[in-house]
């Protein structure tokens, strides 16, 4: 496990309930104010939402989102923390999406990924360009969902 990101351990992740769901499309949780959308296959254990607002982020749950749980302003300034992207949010009204960081920053994990913040333009490898906040890359190769680290490499084990 990536020792930076303070991993609770695999049974309070998000990610061990998703597994049992796989899904390629990321889900949505629909609230009164926000939209939660949550992609399983981006989620790297980072805990940030579970840590940040757990009356929101509950894998003890199902579903393990409950946007209603806090404020919007308030969730989505947890789902900005999530590392990943695998977490993102719309509100419902007039409030403002995310911003993007800036300048945009680009850091080496001590586990070998790369962890992107800014206006990002992310090409997969199907040719098609994401526009990204967050995103954690794989630098290895070995990942499955590419461009993004999935934990199949070394990094797992970190
Ligand atoms: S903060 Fe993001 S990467 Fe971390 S556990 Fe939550 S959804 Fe997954
Ligand atoms: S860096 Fe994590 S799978 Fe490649």
């Amino acid at each position: 496990m990536h020792a930076g990101f303070g991993v609770q351990g695999a049974s309070s992740s998000p990610r061990s309930y998703a597994e049992a769901m796989p899904s390629k499309e990321p889900k949505a949780y629909d609230g009164k104010r926000i939209t939660v959308t949550y992609d399983t296959g981006r989620c790297l254990h980072a805990a940030e939402c579970v840590r940040g607002l757990p009356e929101v982020f509950d894998s003890g749950k199902r579903p393990w989102v409950q946007p209603d749980g806090a404020e919007p302003e308030r969730v989505a300034e947890v789902i900005r923390r999530c590392p990943s992207g695998a977490l993102q949010y719309r509100l419902a009204c007039e409030g403002p999406t995310e911003e993007p960081d800036r300048p945009t920053t680009v850091v080496r994990s001590s586990a070998g990924q790369l962890v992107l913040r800014g206006d990002l333009r992310v090409t997969t490898p199907e040719g098609a360009v994401r526009r990204e906040t967050r995103a954690m890359l794989c630098a290895c190769g070995v990942s499955g969902n590419q461009p993004f680290c999935d934990h199949s490499g070394a990094c797992g084990n970190d």
